[in-house]
């Protein structure tokens, strides 16, 4: 009962953000959590082993290389959380560099089901750590995991993959100070930040030949379909993405390819689209290393440590919690 209770409070949340976003003057929009259905969630998956997408390996060999020597820097006792772990891959090397001190608590919070499925399998088998997933959004996740710790518990967050990128540059400082009311002083944050390259491999990263990440942003419509009885015809949409130099961003669209009309009846909805309009569905800002230390300060953190990868430029920052 609970859980058909709960299914129908999502479809309902889905639906009326959908309507919300499609309908905001101007630019039509829908939410990039969205992207991530079973579907979406396997394709980010196929993504991060594209050679056209730097940004997941560069992330791993920063944590392959220097996990040692940030676990040398936190405090003890600490658990970890995850926010978006996705499969969690590469939080292992961090698990497994704590796992050699302390007997460790970690709690991936995740929207995808299978996300978190995935990572608990990933995850699960690393001696002397415990994995305990929470499906919830990021901070509703984080609350739980704080207040469930002990006196003496620690807490490291973990946001990787540098997806505070999805958030404007003023909702990520929002999302941060939120974050950092739900922590101590002393609780660490590790921050992965996708840094400033080359336009060209910018866009490539976002728009590869083999037409995966073309799948993952039309997906969001393919689940819209399946979730809210929509009736968008795909083949009527093509999947762009734009690199903004005034925002620093890669912005992506799905251009309508003709005039057409949408119906979606959860979400009471019927809307025009002309040839040539876009759906934004996702943005990910990129950062100069230098400018992640001001974005601590002014987000309650100072940063404690950044380590630069050379071959994809990205930097795993440490900041902890003043
Ligand atoms: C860009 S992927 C990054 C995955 C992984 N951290 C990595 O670095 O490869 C973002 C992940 O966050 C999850 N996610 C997106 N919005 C979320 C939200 N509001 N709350 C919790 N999880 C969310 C998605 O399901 C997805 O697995």
């Amino acid at each position: 009962m609970a859980t058909a209770y709960l299914a129908v409070r999502l479809v309902s949340e889905f639906a009326a953000e959908v309507r919300a976003s499609l309908t905001k003057p101007g630019q039509r929009e829908l939410p990039s959590k969205y992207l991530y259905d079973e579907v979406g969630s396997a394709l980010f998956e196929t993504i991060c082993v594209l050679p056209e997408y730097g940004l997941t390996r560069a992330d791993a060999r920063l944590l392959e290389k220097y996990s040692g020597e940030i676990v040398g820097r936190l405090p003890s006792p600490i658990r970890v959380a995850e926010l978006g772990s996705g499969s969690g891959k590469k939080t292992r090397w961090i698990l497994e560099a704590l796992s050699r001190r302390q007997k460790t608590y970690y709690y991936p919070i995740e929207i995808s089901p299978s996300a978190l499925a995935a990572c608990a399998k990933e995850l699960g088998q690393i001696d002397l750590v415990s994995v305990v997933g929470h499906e919830q959004p990021y901070l509703e996740g984080l609350r739980t995991v704080a207040e469930g710790r002990g006196e003496q518990d620690h807490l490291l967050v973990l946001f990787l993959g540098s997806t505070i990128g999805n958030f404007d540059r003023d909702a990520g400082d929002e999302f941060l100070q939120e974050m950092r009311a739900i922590l101590r002083p002393g609780d660490a944050l590790l921050l992965g930040t996708d840094l400033e390259k080359s336009v060209e491999l910018q866009l490539l990263a976002y728009n590869d030949p083999a037409g995966v990440t073309a799948a993952f942003n039309l997906n969001l419509l393919a689940r819209i379909n399946r979730e809210l009885g929509a009736d968008f015809d795909l083949a009527g949409f093509q999947h762009e993405a734009r690199w903004s130099s005034a925002e620093r961003r890669i912005e992506m669209h799905l251009r309508s390819t003709r005039r057409q009309t949408v119906h979606v009846p959860a979400a009471n909805l019927r809307f025009m689209l002309d040839e040539d309009e876009t759906i934004w569905t996702e943005s990910s800002h990129k950062y100069k290393a230098e400018e992640i230390a001001g974005m601590a300060a002014r987000t309650g953190f100072r940063c404690d440590g950044q380590w630069i990868d050379r071959e994809w430029p990205f930097a795993q920052n440490l900041l902890i919690a003043e």
